[in-house]
């Protein structure tokens, strides 16, 4: 059996519009690579991080805090130690702290022969998210392990639901660059809801699954809406609605805040227009003081995979 893991473990949208806390999808060009090694030494050990400056102590980061929950229940008779190279941006929305808290429960699952299977990784990787947004959600964990696009049934015991990708869908996304901290966009969030908007969202989300099975992408189009968080969160982040119409405007199904900021993203038929889009949501910062970066990413239907 090998003794060191090369990964990457990709960045995802979570909520996609309609599904607030529980849809999410993987994305393909953007992610971080880790490498777990098993060490003679118990325990584990964070040896190296690239990219960004976050805690070493293991349970101050968030690769580390699901490491430790998955080795404390499992007791293996070996140490772990993680290296980050971390390129996606913490606070981006695109989630950053997922791609790290899965990576590690990843990557030692297969050094140990995969004893686990993808809902207890998530179940693992959820400890650690919960240190980034100080709440256990896997809105980004379960896209980035499974692939594709994602349904959280059930946080607590957790559930999910893989969906089907349309072979033709393709993400566009904004990266502002500014910080968002999902503890704070979540604080600004209403405790409760006009039932009417309860109503249009939970249609939304119904016929976004549905549209998903069928490849209908008239469907997709008319359920990527979100009634309940986007009025709240938009405030975050500069631009939004100028970003949105205009990209609708040059072809995209929809478009909508992802996560929770102050990444936007747009789901498009076909990468040319996926480009498209991509160029209109640049003609509308560059005329702003706000430094940006644009992707353009096919669906990543396999999700966390060994290099
Ligand atoms: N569903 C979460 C939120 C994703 O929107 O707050 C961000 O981690």
């Amino acid at each position: 059996m090998k003794n060191e893991i090369k990964i990457f473990s990709p960045a995802t949208v979570a909520n996609v519009a309609c599904g607030f806390d529980v849809l999410g999808f993987c994305l393909d060009t953007i992610g971080d690579e880790m490498v777990i090694r098993k060490t003679e030494e118990k325990g584990i050990r964070i040896t190296k991080i690239e990219g960004y400056d976050l805690p070493y102590e293991a349970e101050e980061n968030v690769a580390g805090v699901s490491a430790l929950a998955m080795y404390n229940e499992l007791n293996p008779d070996c140490g772990f130690e993680i290296e980050i190279y971390k390129n996606i941006k913490p606070g981006s929305g695109i989630g950053s702290s997922s791609a790290s808290a899965a990576g590690s429960v990843y990557g030692m699952n297969e050094l140990l022969g995969r004893p686990l299977d993808k809902t207890k990784l998530t179940f693992y990787a959820m400890k650690g998210e919960a240190l980034a947004s100080q709440c256990e959600h896997a809105d980004n964990l379960a896209p980035a392990i499974f692939g594709g696009f994602t349904l959280v049934k059930n946080a607590c015991p957790l559930q999910v639901l893989e969906l089907p990708t349309p072979s033709d869908l393709y993400a566009t996304l904004i990266h502002p660059q500014i910080e968002i901290k999902t503890s704070e966009s979540r604080a600004i969030l209403p405790k409760e809801i006009p039932l009417q908007n309860a109503i249009t969202q939970w249609a939304n989300v119904g016929s976004l699954v549905h549209g998903l099975h069928t490849s209908d992408y008239k469907l997709i189009k008319d359920a990527l809406n979100d009634v309940v968080i986007e009025p709240y969160r938009k405030q975050l982040i500069p631009h939004f609605d100028d970003v949105k119409n205009t990209v609708l405007e040059a072809g995209a199904l929809g478009c909508a805040i992802s996560g929770s900021g102050p990444s936007i993203f747009a789901l498009s038929k076909g990468e040319n227009t996926a480009k498209k889009v991509e160029q209109a949501m640049h003609n509308v910062y560059s005329k702003s003081n706000i430094h940006f970066e644009t992707y353009v990413s096919k669906i990543n239907t396999q999700g966390i995979k060994t290099l």
